[in-house]
């Protein structure tokens, strides 16, 4: 069994893909179930708190993180063949999100393709149901296999268990800074399959004959002319949710003269572009000191060498702009740590 290393005042300004400057109290990486076990046991004598961290793709860290940072880098991946075309994979959290969709597409495994390219690792895509271009990690998810910090007990989670929601799971209410997820179990197609309905995507492939492939192209072209590569220009991705209006609040937003795009959902509300909120209020390419907003696309915060509090303090900026001139509250979509 390898030991693990424990190491104190570790800089977490790689390890977190705005680049925030900050340091763990204490700081360890893990590749193996008995190492989080160690790791856990360590922090129980010692009474820390623990942060797990995986591709720090979706944190804000606005001071030092004490108690122990937890790095799971746990590698692998491992099919099953289930009936129907299918087939079962599960990946170890600490692999590549992008790299496994590209994996599985040359292995004739289909269904990521949508989710190309974005940032971050296996075991954090559940906490937030990641999605885009018209795919949710829900719609593909079996189940998934977590450590529980307090005791170190394994349990397994099935889809309905981990409540699902937009950008949203059981792991950001109920089950919050109470698991550790150490394994991702997802159901794909072995036949070639496309969901090409997202607006900007169907335009883009336009009436090209479309394949899986084609699809994971088209979606890598679409997200790098919009969105910052973070190892160019740190940033987290989306920085506020897309909010959800019911019909009555889309009164304001009609009044101000200006028809803003809408998406209707299931439950009677509608979703708006908290993009288009913020370009409106002129926050596009703004700079504030060494933070800003990226001039490609306004839901993305960019960091050009500042601390997490300047970026929270423009984030506040935006919000009451938008309150202000829409009656609109934006959530931040990234995890706070450090404040
Ligand atoms: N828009 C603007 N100004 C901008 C950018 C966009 O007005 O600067 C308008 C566009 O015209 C469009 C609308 O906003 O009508 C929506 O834009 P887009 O299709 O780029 O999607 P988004 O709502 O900004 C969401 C996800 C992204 C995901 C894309 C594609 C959230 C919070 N964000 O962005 O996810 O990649 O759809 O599906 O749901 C992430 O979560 O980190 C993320 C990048």
């Amino acid at each position: 069994m390898n030991t693990v290393e424990i190491k104190q005042n570790a800089s977490l300004q790689d390890l977190n893909s705005l680049a925030l400057p900050a340091y763990a109290e204490y700081f360890c990486s893990v590749s193996g179930i008995s190492q989080i076990q160690q790791a856990l046991a360590f922090a129980r004598e010692k009474g820390l708190q623990v942060t797990p961290l995986g591709g720090g793709s979706n944190m804000v860290i606005a001071g030092d993180i004490q108690g122990l940072v937890l790095h799971l880098d746990l590698k692998g991946m491992s099919s099953k063949p289930v009936a129907n075309d299918q087939i079962e994979v599960t990946f170890a959290a600490g692999e590549n999100w992008h790299e496994m969709v590209q994996l599985c597409l040359q292995k004739g495994w289909y269904g990521l393709e949508n989710l190309a390219l974005i940032p971050g690792n296996m075991g954090a895509a559940p906490i937030q149901n990641i999605g885009a271009y018209g795919v949710e990690l829900c719609d593909l998810f079996v189940s998934l296999q977590a450590i529980e910090i307090s005791t170190g007990e394994l349990m397994v989670l099935d889809n309905k268990q981990c409540q699902f929601g937009y950008r949203d799971s059981v792991f950001k209410q109920a089950y919050k800074d109470r698991f550790l997820i150490t394994h991702v179990c997802l159901r794909l197609s072995t036949q070639p399959t496309a969901q090409v309905q997202y607006p900007a995507l169907a335009e883009a492939l336009g009436d090209k004959a479309v394949t899986p492939e084609l699809v994971s192209e088209t979606v890598c072209r679409i997200r790098q002319q919009k969105l910052p590569d973070p190892a160019d220009l740190p940033n987290a991705g989306s920085f506020f949710k897309n909010p959800l209006v019911p019909e009555s609040g889309l009164d304001r937003l009609q009044s101000n003269g200006v028809q803003s795009p809408r998406y209707a959902q299931l439950d009677g509300t509608y979703k708006i572009p908290a993009a288009w909120l913020i370009d409106q209020c002129g926050f596009r390419g703004q700079r504030r000191g060494n933070v800003g907003v990226h001039e490609h696309q306004a839901l993305v915060l960019v960091n050009y060498g500042g601390t997490g509090n300047q970026l929270l303090a423009l984030a506040t900026e935006i919000q009451d702009a938008v309150f202000a001139k829409f009656g609109i509250a934006l959530e931040i979509e990234p995890r706070l740590y450090g404040v």
